[in-house]
């Protein structure tokens, strides 16, 4: 049996914000192949974010094929996939004809804050005060909530979709799963699902009971008679997620689907309570395992399922601090302000400068979430003098995420009543050496980095393998991704870093409340 699964591989779909990739993994958890395509992302209007449903299907199905040739050419063939998992930018909502299988409107994506005065007026609403109780999730422009019933006041092809029952949403994995399963004409009927970790990010899923919630659902005036609303499964199953019904990988299960998260923390395998992992993407997300009691935050934190791998299985939840403006940031320095010309140098000038020189950027373009969540925040940029240069700018740019990040700890230990003790991390801007040895001194505790960053993509390509074969435990994994690990030690005098962490929440006031 051993000698079979050495040729058994699980693939995984990463599908984030700002790039598609499709890795496939051994049995040891190390990446063999890959293939990673940009997409556009679309900023119609100052504070809306959108994204082509169709694009982001044909950038993943793109990289399927890209990654499948050169596992052919290393002498593999499809049969060696036992099956494959799906991660996904979590929220961005998207809604289709279900007759068609055509999407209605493009994707609203999740830092999109279009949705500011209806949720000023949702607050407003009776009933508002209880939400976070049942769901985890403070009201924001975040969840897909507000997206979906933004689409139906706005969106007229959206409403007479509703009106005639046929309205389909999803967040991202139901719409790829749902594709990749031949759509509407999918042999066997549509297969129309979400994950347990993707939907705690709707705000319609009570989060102990794992189902649509009938308060929450009635809050946001949606009728379930009037829209399909997919079927929620746990992360990981042999047959809920259907199967590729066309292309390279035709006829191979999908087994396993989790938000990108939750998908980081298994692919750090952050299975006992108390661990935590951070990762830098184009957002920023801590998640810190609770075990199997959610855990209400009362300092601005999201309570959120981790994972959920069924089978008998409690689902384990997590707090989570969400910043949704990291790599963004950066970007935006390249593509905007053309600092550099691409993100991975703007550490070489972060590091032409020996610190901030007193420059703060409180990089609040979708306003600024937890643990503050000020919608009205914009982007702001303190402290300048005749003396600021690029440099300081890039390096206020990466220290934004670090405080933060720090701010989030903070309210983890006064949720958990217990301090972290170390802070496992991941994603694009960990790459950055300056960067993290920065979380270490902000934060004042070890920073560890493993050697595999593909970690979200890892998570899925778990979640699958555990449903085929692949591990049977947990305890399978304990091998996995252990080596090139760098860890980052607090050097910083304490007291320098609550002087510059004072200056941020300075700075933080001072980007709330902006007239519209
Ligand atoms: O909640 C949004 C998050 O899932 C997006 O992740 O990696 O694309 O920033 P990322």
């Amino acid at each position: 049996d051993e000698e079979k699964k050495e040729h058994w591989f699980v693939g995984s779909i990463d599908q984030g914000t700002t790039s598609s990739r499709f890795i496939i993994f051994n049995g040891k958890g190390d990446p063999v192949v890959s293939h990673q395509i940009e997409f556009e992302n679309l900023y119609p209007d100052s504070g809306w974010h959108e994204h082509d449903p169709m694009e982001l299907l044909s950038s993943v199905e793109e990289c399927i094929e890209k990654a499948m040739q050169k596992f052919e050419e290393l002498g593999y063939s499809k049969s060696n996939i036992r099956s494959i998992g799906i991660t996904n930018q979590r929220e961005t909502t998207i809604v289709w004809d279900s007759t068609t299988g055509e999407p209605l409107y493009n994707a609203v994506v999740w830092p999109d804050t279009r949705t500011k005065n209806l949720v000023r007026e949702l607050k407003a609403k009776d009933g508002a005060a209880t939400l976070t109780e049942a769901c985890g999730l403070p009201l924001s422009t975040y969840p897909s909530s507000v997206k979906l019933r933004w689409l139906l006041d706005n969106v007229e092809e959206v409403q007479q979709a509703y009106e005639e029952g046929r309205l389909a949403f999803g967040t991202v994995d139901t719409w790829l799963i749902y594709k990749l399963n031949g759509g509407a004409n999918a042999e066997g009927g549509a297969v129309h699902v979400t994950d347990s970790t993707n939907a705690s990010r709707t705000m319609f899923m009570n989060l102990r009971t794992l189902q649509y919630d009938d308060k929450l659902l009635g809050f946001f005036d949606i009728d379930r008679t009037k829209v399909q609303l997919p079927k929620i499964v746990p992360s990981s199953d042999p047959k809920a997620f259907g199967k590729v019904a066309s292309g390279a990988l035709s006829g191979v299960p999908i087994a396993g689907c989790l938000g990108d998260q939750s998908s980081a923390l298994v692919g750090q395998c952050g299975f006992s309570p108390g661990q935590a992992k951070n990762t830098y993407g184009t957002g920023c997300f801590l998640l810190y395992n609770v075990g199997t009691e959610p855990v209400i935050s009362k300092y601005g934190l999201l309570a959120t399922v981790a994972y959920d791998f069924g089978r008998g299985q409690k689902p384990v939840y997590a707090l989570e601090g969400s910043i949704a403006v990291a790599g963004a940031g950066v970007k935006f320095l390249v593509n905007n302000l053309g600092f550099v010309s691409e993100s991975s140098k703007i550490t070489e000038l972060a590091e032409s400068v020996k610190d901030n020189g007193g420059v703060v950027f409180v990089t609040a373009f979708s306003g600024l979430f937890a643990p503050y969540w000020i919608d009205d925040a914009k982007g702001t940029l303190f402290g300048i003098t005749q003396h600021t240069t690029k440099g300081h700018i890039a390096r206020a740019t990466l220290e934004a995420t670090c405080y933060q990040t720090k701010a989030i700890l903070d309210a983890m230990e006064k949720d958990s009543g217990h301090k972290l003790e170390k802070l496992a991390v991941d994603g694009g801007m960990s790459n950055s050496d300056l960067c993290m040895q920065t979380q270490a001194d902000i934060s004042g505790i070890p920073v560890d980095r493993p050697g595999m960053r593909e970690t979200t993509a890892l998570g899925a390509a778990i979640a699958a393998g555990l449903a085929t074969g692949v591990w049977e435990v947990l305890e399978d994994l304990n091998e996995v991704n252990q080596d090139g690990r760098k860890v980052f030690r607090p050097q910083m005098e304490r007291q320098k870093a609550d002087r510059l962490f004072k200056k941020w929440e300075q700075a933080v006031e001072m980007s709330r409340g902006w007239v519209q």
